[in-house]
């Protein structure tokens, strides 16, 4: 198994907010190729902003982001998507009033379900409700359907905001399982989380964030789960 080393996305000073509210008050880090970041914090210190402002749903009051080495500058989200960036948000991850298999179709040019077959095979609830209205999914299937669509678009780098909200403990094994097969093929992953044994399974580097600014950060080797537990206390 090789694992390139090429930076992937790059941000640093990362200032960011709504109106005059400053969120995020500085933030540098980065991704690789084959490689998960993972994003640690209490409610509420900033994560969800960071996902808004690298998927570029919310503009950096200053500070930059980099994609393989260039500027991303103010580049619109689907124009990112094109680069090779996927986004899953913490909220509104499905679109209720469509089935399960029309959300897993919709951005594709046809409505083969193939790609999705190991998904499918993987979580046997979602392939019973394929034509299902996606609104009567329970929060924790809507994220897993969210999950999954995501991970089968096969982008360089996917942006995961709390992908395991909800989710059943033997589905977030699953979904370990899954999201390293991809690193492994060479995907690259920033994912937000507040499971920490999720976290410890994915994880290759981790940016912990408290009020807005970066309180640690380092390789996954350096956080035991005490260490781990110890940034969610209040
Ligand atoms: N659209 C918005 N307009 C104004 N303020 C916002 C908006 N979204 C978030 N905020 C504020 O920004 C701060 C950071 O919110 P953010 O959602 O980034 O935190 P978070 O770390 O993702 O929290 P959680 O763990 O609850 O998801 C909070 O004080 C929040 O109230
Ligand atoms: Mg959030």
């Amino acid at each position: 198994m090789s694992k390139a080393s090429a930076d992937l996305l790059c941000f640093s000073g990362l200032r960011g907010g709504y109106g005059d509210t400053t969120v995020l008050k500085g933030i540098d880090g980065g991704v690789r190729e084959g490689q998960t970041l993972g994003i640690l914090g209490r409610n509420g210190v900033g994560k969800t902003t960071l996902m808004r402002l690298l998927a570029g749903y919310l503009q950096p009051f200053s500070g930059e982001i980099s994609w393989k080495g260039k500027d991303y500058g103010r580049l619109a989200p689907f124009k990112r998507s094109r680069l090779g960036l996927a986004y899953s948000p913490q909220e509104q991850v499905v679109f209720d009033e469509l089935s399960v298999a029309d959300n897993l179709v919709l951005h594709l040019d046809s409505r083969d379900l193939s790609r999705y077959a190991p998904y499918l095979q993987a979580f046997p609830r979602l392939k019973e409700r394929l034509r299902q209205r996606a609104g009567t999914l329970s929060g924790g299937e809507k994220k897993l359907l969210a999950f999954v669509r995501v991970l089968a678009e096969g982008k360089a780098l996917s942006l995961l905001d709390e992908p395991t909200e909800g989710v059943q403990q033997e589905n977030i094994d699953l979904m370990a399982d899954l999201l390293r097969q991809r690193a492994a093929q060479g995907a690259a992953f920033i994912i937000v989380e507040q499971n920490l044994e999720f976290l410890r399974q994915v994880m290759d580097s981790l940016l912990v964030l408290d009020h807005g600014q970066c309180v640690a950060q380092g390789r996954a080797a350096e956080f035991d789960r005490a260490r781990l537990a110890g940034f969610l206390h209040v």
